[in-house]
């Protein structure tokens, strides 16, 4: 990664969106992309995660916008664009990696212990919460003359690995979304995935004992785990120019997993 910000960089004069940057992959999405120069917004629940994330970014020289900020909700999605536009003027590239797994009926357990209403809490953060957010940058993204969108979807959407049966099912929905919207939205607003493998982060990392990170690495080719950076370098490729005519593709940036 660049150790400064460039100002005359790629994305000079854009603006963007980081929903889950003050974590994990998001985190490390909005530094790439504000030292490409975008202005950054990012945004998730808690209001100490994202006063120190914009601190963070605001030291490295990024101008950078923290706002808490619920995807699964409407009014505070709508509260964060509304900050976004009076802060930088308008939005053009949204990225949604707020999302996951967030408990363990969700995503560890057989699939006839999985509650009913844990699957529809996991669709409304990773599903629903995507689409609330794009379907608020839309009308900013057009009156700026189009965008890019980039939704963090997962290895998970392709592989049935036991127990992840649910989250799998709200990875697959977000690419479907994201290809029907991106038909819908061309040519002026693109719309892509960025699917990773195992990603070394600290809160996947919390949850991975010594036989399951070996597990994990030995269906990993490239032999060890992705970083946030490797993510980042997949979404700025996305929103770049260079990908102006890429729309309702999903990129898999998984270190070779799952290419048998
Ligand atoms: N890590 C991996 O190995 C991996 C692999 C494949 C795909 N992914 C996907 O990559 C994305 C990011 O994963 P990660 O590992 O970086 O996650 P993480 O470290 O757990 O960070 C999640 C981020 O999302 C925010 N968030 C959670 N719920 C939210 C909500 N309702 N509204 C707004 N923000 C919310 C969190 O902050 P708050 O708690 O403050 O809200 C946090 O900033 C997810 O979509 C995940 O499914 C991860």
């Amino acid at each position: 990664m660049p150790d400064s910000v460039d100002k005359e960089g790629m994305l000079a004069g854009k603006v963007a969106i980081v929903t889950g940057g003050t974590e994990g992959i998001g985190r490390g999405i909005a530094e790439v992309l504000g030292r490409a120069g975008a202005q950054v917004a990012v945004a998730s629940r808690r209001e100490d995660a994202v006063a120190a994330t914009e601190r963070e970014l605001v030291d490295l020289g990024i101008d950078a916008l923290g706002m808490a900020t619920d995807v699964r909700d409407v009014p505070s999605v709508a509260g964060l664009i509304g900050a976004v536009r009076d802060r930088f003027g308008g939005i053009d590239i949204l990225v949604n990696s707020a999302g996951g797994s967030f408990n363990d009926s969700f995503d560890r357990g057989p699939i006839l212990q999985l509650r009913s209403e844990d699957l529809i809490e996991g669709y409304r953060l990773n599903v629903v919460g995507t689409f609330i957010c794009t379907k608020a940058v839309v009308p900013e993204m057009l009156a700026r003359g189009g965008g890019s969108v980039v939704n963090i979807g997962s290895m998970a959407a392709y592989s049935a690995a036991r127990g992840m049966a649910s989250y799998g099912a709200t990875k697959a929905a977000l690419n479907s979304l994201t290809r029907s919207m991106a038909r819908e939205l061309a040519p002026d607003i693109r719309l892509n995935v960025v699917a990773p493998g195992h990603i070394d982060t600290p809160r996947t990392n919390s949850r991975r004992d010594a036989a399951k990170r070996a597990r994990q690495l030995a269906e990993t080719p490239m032999g060890r785990y992705g970083t946030p950076e490797d993510v980042a370098a997949a979404v700025m490729y996305l929103v770049s120019p260079a990908a102006s005519w890429v729309t309702g593709e999903v990129i898999r940036i998984a270190g070779g997993m799952g290419g048998e």
